[in-house]
């Protein structure tokens, strides 16, 4: 985890390395603040998925949140979050979308475009 909070370089595609996949745990929340933003690292099905700590619908920190089964809850009002799509599960009919940001995996290490 020693790449987290420090000012980082992108790879010429854009991508800031992160943290080692090794470090995201099935069903953990892990927050990394990348160059200012603080984004939040989910492993969902063998896959890494990034989103905005910071949530739609009011700004609250996702960080804080609940995580399972691919979905993310905000702390503040329960709003429900699909980390593959970022689109709202509840409430039904809120059309806000959780930020999501392309993440790639390389040599072991998380890289995540902003
Ligand atoms: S701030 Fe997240 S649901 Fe309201």
């Amino acid at each position: 985890m020693g790449l987290f909070n420090k000012k980082v370089e992108a790879d010429a595609e854009g991508f800031f390395p992160t943290t080692a996949v090794s470090d995201i745990t099935d069903g953990q929340i892990t927050a990394v603040t990348l160059n200012g933003t603080k984004i939040i690292l989910l492993r969902w099905q063998e896959q890494i998925h990034a989103v905005s700590s910071k949530c739609p619908h009011a700004a609250a920190d996702m960080s804080k949140g609940e995580f399972y089964r691919g979905k993310l809850e905000c702390p503040d009002h329960g709003y429900v979050f699909d980390i593959k799509t970022g689109r709202t599960l509840w409430p039904e009919d809120e059309m806000v979308c959780l930020k999501r940001y392309p993440v790639k995996v390389v040599d072991g290490i998380v890289m995540v475009r902003l």
